[in-house]
């Protein structure tokens, strides 16, 4: 898989701006359920924060992972304790890919995807571990 198109894919959702609220409206259409967990992010930083570990764990497990997969495994457990179900950790990172293949539109190249597709399917297996 080739790390460089996803951090590249990174780079362009970037540059059209703040990708936070559109992460979470799509999560929240689809898992409507999720919404009230975060009861406690009134002011949206934690969902940012989320966001941005999430996508760091993502990056580490791409390039190596010395770190990365453990950490999404332990916030599995985290996670559990705050009602998040693990199939539904599981799918955070394909509402990330989707999303961000809507915000790039004819930018989210073919071979992006084919990257993108090829590291979900490595972290699938790696939190089912
Ligand atoms: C659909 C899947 C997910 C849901 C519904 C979810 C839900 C939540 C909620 C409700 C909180 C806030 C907890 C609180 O009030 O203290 C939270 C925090 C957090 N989540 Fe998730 N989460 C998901 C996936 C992930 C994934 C894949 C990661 C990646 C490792 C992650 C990392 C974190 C981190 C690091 C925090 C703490 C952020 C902070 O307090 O600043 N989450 N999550």
């Amino acid at each position: 898989m080739d790390t460089s198109l996803i951090a590249r894919s990174l780079e362009l959702v970037a540059e059209r701006g703040d990708p936070v609220p559109h992460v979470y409206a799509r999560l929240f259409a689809q898992h409507p359920q999720m919404e009230k967990l975060f009861v406690r992010d009134t002011s949206g930083g934690v969902r940012g924060n989320m966001l941005t570990e999430a996508l760091s764990a993502m990056l580490e497990f791409a390039g190596g992972d010395r770190y990365g997969g453990n950490l999404m495994r332990a916030e599995i457990v985290n996670h559990e304790n705050l009602g998040v179900p693990r199939e539904v950790f599981a799918v955070f990172y394909t509402t990330i890919r989707d999303t961000f293949a809507e915000l790039l539109g004819a930018a989210w190249t073919n071979d992006i995807d084919a990257a993108w597709r090829d590291l979900l399917v490595r972290i699938d297996a790696a939190l089912a571990r």
